[in-house]
């Protein structure tokens, strides 16, 4: 069992999938952590529609300009911000930031729950919004956020070059 620093530190963007199943198990953790997300006011102005059906894949990788692994993964999680959901309490505000920023936590921490259960995913955020809605049935209101690609690595990326600390990281003022 991995500790989150050895979860985080291992976390890679995995683009090659083995042919494995996700099992239920592991995918109702993998939710229930994005469930366990903080969200603004507790609203979790977000939803979350599993992708499993081989022809919904196929059309939600062609709405991400032919992102393939979309197709390979065993399922894709796709993230959706309600954004009239956090407007109801925080207004523009919450329409423009908090709804993605539900959403986008939730994901994130559905990215690492998945590592931590030996899985391996990607964060896809290049796709055609309205495509993506419509593979799904999802509403105007409801805006794509990311889609996860969820299964059994068949590859282990080397870690990307990061910026220094020192270059991002600002003491008292920038
Ligand atoms: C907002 C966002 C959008 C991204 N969109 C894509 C994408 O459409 N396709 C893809 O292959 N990777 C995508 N990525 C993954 C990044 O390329 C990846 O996180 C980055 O290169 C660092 O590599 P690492 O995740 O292995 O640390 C996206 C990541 C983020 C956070």
């Amino acid at each position: 069992m991995m500790d989150i620093f050895e979860v985080i530190q291992h976390r890679r963007s995995v683009r090659s999938f083995t042919a494995q199943e996700v099992e239920e198990v592991k995918l109702s953790r993998i939710l229930a952590a994005s469930n366990d997300a903080p969200s603004a006011g507790d609203l979790q102005s977000f939803e979350i529609i599993v992708v499993r059906e081989p022809e919904r894949k196929v059309a939600l990788a062609r709405a991400a300009h032919h992102q393939d692994i979309l197709v390979d993964a065993a399922l894709d999680l796709v993230f959706l911000a309600d954004t009239e959901a956090s407007a109801s309490k925080y207004g523009e505000r919450g329409r423009r930031l908090y709804a993605v920023q539900d959403a986008s936590i939730a994901a994130a921490y559905a990215q690492l729950a998945a590592v931590g259960l030996g899985l391996a995913t990607s964060w896809i955020g290049d796709f055609d919004e309205r495509q993506v809605r419509r593979v799904v049935g999802a509403s105007e209101r409801l805006v794509p956020v990311a889609i996860l690609p969820v299964g059994y690595a068949a590859e282990e990326p080397e870690k990307p070059p990061r910026r220094r600390l020192s270059s991002l990281v600002h003491h008292e003022e920038l």
